[in-house]
């Protein structure tokens, strides 16, 4: 599968297209789903009216429905209590037409998330953000676990850019830019089962640039917007961008308001002149994320009914 490795002309790096990639992906699950004598059941739960969840568990609705899954979606009031969600939550898990259950995050304040997220029974938890889940992968059960969605696609990205350069992940040099729970911890689990040589950096790594510049795999997943710098990638280097922040840009738009447009981590054209291949913002991880949603959710209900 080489489609999503495109080469920008004039440019040094390779682009590694994340939505041809991910409408792949989704076409596999699809076809394995369809070949199932039932439908896996994704379930989503959103709390509260935070926009960019919407269009977050809009999209993920949206690719259920394309995979032919049973789609169900739980749009809560921001003032729901935390029984109440922890209630939705152990009916899901009672559900055996539901195998997948996701709690958008960030939950309304007031909410303890942990709790919540303890409560998804670990076989359901297509975000992988149980710690059953988290223990599996930090102990190298890779096949066994259920994987957080966006460390996972952006690992099938790096070996799909890595196969295309003829390069191996044993043995690489991989620097990851953040230590969430979410997308940095996993994701330097995920590079040690490729016996990767992994360093997590954050934001009290001294001289982040020379850790950086060391990776010949470099993850950027801090959330601020074009944070790594062209001079910080070492020449040739594989470059993944997991930031999407929102910044102002020129003009206004149709309301009058300043308009805006998203940007990653990475300063992404300085980053063209210098890397080997690298992810774009958007079209890069981002789709990916929902791809592996629903790659995960077809695991969980192929496992429920025994594999
Ligand atoms: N909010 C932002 N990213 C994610 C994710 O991957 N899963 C969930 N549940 N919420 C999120």
């Amino acid at each position: 599968m080489t489609s999503s490795i495109v080469k920008p002309s004039g440019k040094q790096a390779l682009l590694i297209d994340g939505k041809a990639a991910s409408a792949v992906a989704i076409e596999r699950v699809a076809r394995e789903a369809a070949s199932l004598p039932f439908k896996p059941g994704l379930a989503v739960v959103l709390v509260g009216e935070d926009p960019a969840s919407q269009v977050y568990v809009k999209s993920k609705g949206k690719a259920a429905q394309a995979c032919g899954f049973h789609s169900v979606q739980h749009d809560l009031p921001a003032t729901t209590g935390e029984p109440e969600l922890i209630a939705l939550v152990r009916r899901l898990n009672a559900d055996p037409a539901i195998h997948g259950i996701l709690v958008q995050l960030p939950l309304p304040v007031g909410i303890d998330t942990q709790k919540v997220l303890l409560t998804v029974a670990p076989e359901k938890d297509v975000d992988g953000f149980h710690p059953v889940n988290v223990g599996l992968l930090a102990t190298g059960a890779v096949e066994r676990a259920l994987i957080p969605c966006t460390p996972a696609g952006a690992l099938l990205l790096i070996e799909e850019a890595a196969r295309f350069l003829g390069r191996d992940l044993a043995g690489a040099e991989a620097v990851i830019v953040g230590r969430s729970n979410i997308v940095g911890k996993p994701m330097a689990n995920l590079l040690l089962a490729q016996n990767a040589t992994v360093t997590i950096a954050h934001s009290r790594t001294r001289d982040l640039p020379a850790v950086a510049r060391r990776a010949d795999i470099l993850v950027a997943a801090v959330g601020k917007p074009e944070m790594i710098r062209g001079d910080w990638i070492k020449p040739g280097a594989l470059v993944i961008d997991v930031g999407i922040n929102r910044v102002p840009a020129q003009g206004l738009n149709a309301e009058g308001q300043r308009k805006t447009r998203l940007v990653g981590d990475v300063a992404f054209d300085e980053a063209l002149d210098v890397a080997g291949a690298i992810t774009p913002v958007p079209g890069g991880v981002g789709p990916m994320t929902i791809a592996m949603l629903m790659s995960n959710t077809l695991r969980a209900a192929k496992l429920a009914r025994g594999g």
